[in-house]
């Protein structure tokens, strides 16, 4: 999705790619044309002809590898989660930053055009105060395996919260302007182990659930699952946003839908919001290129990574204590 994403935004050439699994590495290059090919990331970060990286490793290696790639004086998109804790987040953010280059997290769902559509009639003020969004994404039964790492604490840093709440969170915080988060009362389960085949570890959440305060007076709802007992038909996601004078309904077959003009019966207007022209990693790298290009700042940057893993982590510091966490 990176590689079609560059060479769709255009102003980017994919000169290597680097993977541990030959037939991996292979495809990519075939598909794409790429010339040159590297078994570790760290002697594709070597090569002093490359100005930039996608880093789409397992979880625990994006701080390692992204610090790295900092050093080596190259911009860096980084896939979700930022990393396995806020303290690598910090670090990230502060290497972005001291050795002045793009640090962008690939947030893909800030990009897509049902929530692009939804984020401009927001910032429009269409549905007026926007104070509180509700966000669902449940999967059935799809607890990811890869090349074995996800269901690892120690290399993944957490389950379905770290992997699809990130986005999740990520884009309901976007979508209310990016508050300053200041509690969170957070709960997780792990209810299928047996789904995991054996020897590969599995001691993370497969489902999480969380409600976090925000300053001025605003919240995010989060569901999340890998796998969790409910009808097919509730598989996948919902993103509600509440406003003083509208509402936005994001995951819709029709778009996002704006709703507004509340009679006092609860009657109201249907608004479907039309999405712009580039969307999902087109529209992605097309920022990265901005950024690099110092004709945007990167969102989610540094500092926005930061406050997504403290915030995560405060969720799970909550289902720990037992009690909502103060952020
Ligand atoms: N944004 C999204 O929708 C989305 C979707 C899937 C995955 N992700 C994220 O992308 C990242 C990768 O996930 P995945 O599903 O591709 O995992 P994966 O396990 O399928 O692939 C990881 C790859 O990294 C390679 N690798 C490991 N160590 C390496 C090293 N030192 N040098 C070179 N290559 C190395 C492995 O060979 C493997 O091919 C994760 O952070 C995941 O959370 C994001």
């Amino acid at each position: 999705m990176h590689a079609r994403g560059y060479l769709s935004a255009g102003g980017f050439k994919i000169a290597a790619v680097a993977d541990l699994i030959p037939d991996r590495r292979r495809q990519l290059m075939a598909e794409h044309q790429i010339p040159c090919e590297y078994a570790e990331a760290e002697h594709l970060l070597a090569d002093r002809e490359i100005d930039a990286v996608s880093v789409c490793l397992p979880n625990h290696l994006h701080a390692p590898v992204v610090l790295a790639a900092l050093r080596a004086g190259k911009h860096v998109i980084c896939e979700q989660p930022p990393a396995i804790s806020p303290t690598e987040a910090r670090r990230m953010a502060d290497a972005a930053a001291k050795h002045n280059k793009i640090l962008l997290y690939a947030a893909q769902r800030r990009f897509g055009g049902h929530e692009q559509a939804a984020k401009l009639a927001i910032t429009k003020g269409f549905a007026g105060d926007v104070y509180h969004v509700r966000c669902v994404w449940t999967r059935t039964r799809g607890i990811p395996l890869g090349t074995g790492w996800f269901t690892h604490k120690e290399k993944s840093g957490g389950g379905a919260l770290l992997d699809m709440g990130a986005q999740m969170l990520d884009l309901a915080w976007f979508l209310l302007g990016q508050p300053k988060p200041t509690a969170a009362f957070g709960i997780a389960y792990r209810r299928f182990p047996q789904l995991v085949p054996q020897p590969i570890p599995f001691d993370v959440d497969d489902q999480a659930f969380a409600i976090l305060r925000f300053e001025n007076a605003k919240s995010i709802e989060l569901a999340v699952s890998w796998a969790i007992n409910q009808p097919q038909q509730q598989n996948g996601t919902a993103c509600r946003v509440y406003g003083s004078t509208g509402a936005i309904e994001v995951y819709t077959p029709k778009g996002a839908v704006l709703y507004r003009d509340f009679k006092p019966s609860g009657q109201c207007k249907e608004n479907p919001l039309k999405p712009p022209r580039t969307t999902h990693h087109p529209a992605l790298m097309r920022h990265f290129r901005d950024c690099i290009a110092a004709r945007a700042t990167p969102l989610p940057g540094g500092p926005e990574g930061l406050t997504l893993m403290q915030m995560l982590h405060a969720i799970y510091q909550s289902n720990d204590l037992g009690r909502s966490v103060s952020i």
